[in-house]
């Protein structure tokens, strides 16, 4: 802290130009100039995967153009769409983070240092080695950079938010597992070493996916220091649940107010009765179907050993895309 050069100069240039951060965020990014790219590269993993997770339903987890900047509001209110974008950025950042830790790319972290000497576990003894994921780094980084953003407002918008990103911290921790190797007389396992590693990011999708799915609707308490139910009926919120203020838009139609972008032109499944299916996706407007052709690898077969070959043909697929809602069409009214 506190060096002067060109190189803190460079950072302050770096740094001012992130668009949509707060001045938390903006001096977190001064002090660790080199984890902003880490950030980044956790931003294009979340949103991926977010728009893995939802990618047979109307809201796909597209953000608008000017919402691209990594932790710029995303207009998507309070509703449940918003506490899973919020979880799943946080933990998207936490892995990211982490794994750069492990990796050796940052100077402020490296495997976790408290996972030395011996321990012990079911099997018996075993020895700490190669290198543990630092997900305390990663928690505590994700924690101190993405919470940032809410920080200044005490309102309840902060901490629906605060909670969530908790959430999705939390998704990661979850998956961390001990992998070990035996050593020893012809891997008698008399000796063992191990290390903790972080779980794929798809497991903490699935994970928020089906938070998502159980999210508990809240108002905040008389006090205004957290939240209750919503409808009495439903259990209370803990700690491991997406809460959420606003019921959702149906996102059929486009609405800049909401995030919604509607699902005109959208690809829908005819032979589905599910989220994508037709009459659901394109909300009763109907569908426009194209032919169309493309290349596909058909009659594989197994060679021995070991390889598969297959030919090439041409398959003919019928595509189905959402029509436009009809008052959005001036030319249909001639
Ligand atoms: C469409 O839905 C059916 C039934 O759920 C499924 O078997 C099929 O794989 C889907 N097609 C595509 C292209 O996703």
């Amino acid at each position: 802290m506190g060096a002067v050069g060109s190189s803190s100069t460079s950072s302050r240039v770096m740094c001012n130009n992130v668009p949509g951060l707060v001045t938390r965020q903006r001096q977190l990014c001064q002090r660790y100039p080199e984890i902003m790219h880490v950030v980044g590269v956790g931003v294009s993993e979340w949103k991926a995967e977010c728009q893995h997770q939802f990618q047979h339903h109307r809201w796909n987890c597209n953000t608008h153009e000017r919402d691209q900047s990594s932790f710029g509001k995303l207009i998507l209110r309070s509703s449940r769409e918003s506490a899973f974008v919020y979880a799943i950025s946080s933990a998207g950042v936490v892995f990211a983070i982490t794994r750069a830790c492990s990796q050796g790319e940052l100077k402020s972290c490296s495997c976790d240092p408290k996972k030395k000497g011996s321990s012990k576990d079911s099997k018996g003894s075993f020895d700490w080695g190669g290198c543990s994921d630092n997900i305390d780094y990663g928690i505590r980084f994700a924690k101190a950079f993405v919470d940032a953003r809410e920080r200044k407002g005490k309102d309840a918008r902060a901490l629906m938010n605060l909670h969530n990103n908790r959430v999705g911290r939390k998704a990661v921790k979850r998956f961390m597992k001990q992998e070990c190797k035996c050593h020893g007389v012809s891997g008698s396992c008399t000796l063992r070493t191990c290390w903790l590693t972080m779980g794929d990011f798809r497991k903490s999708g699935d994970l928020l996916r089906k938070k998502y799915n159980g999210a508990i609707q809240v108002v905040m308490n008389q006090d205004g220091t957290g939240f209750t139910v919503a409808n009495k009926r439903f259990n209370k919120p803990t700690s491991n649940d997406l809460v959420y203020f606003e019921n959702s838009p149906d996102y059929c139609i486009r609405d800049r107010d909401t995030g919604s972008f509607g699902t005109a032109g959208r690809v829908c499944n005819q032979s589905s009765r599910g989220m994508d299916s037709c009459e659901v996706m394109c909300c009763g407007r109907g569908y426009d179907t194209a032919r169309i052709t493309k290349m596909v690898k058909c009659e594989c077969k197994f060679h021995w050993c070991c390889a598969v070959r297959c030919k090439d043909c041409l398959e003919t697929v019928d595509v189905h895309t959402c029509k436009a809602a009809k008052d959005a069409g001036w030319n249909e009214k001639t």
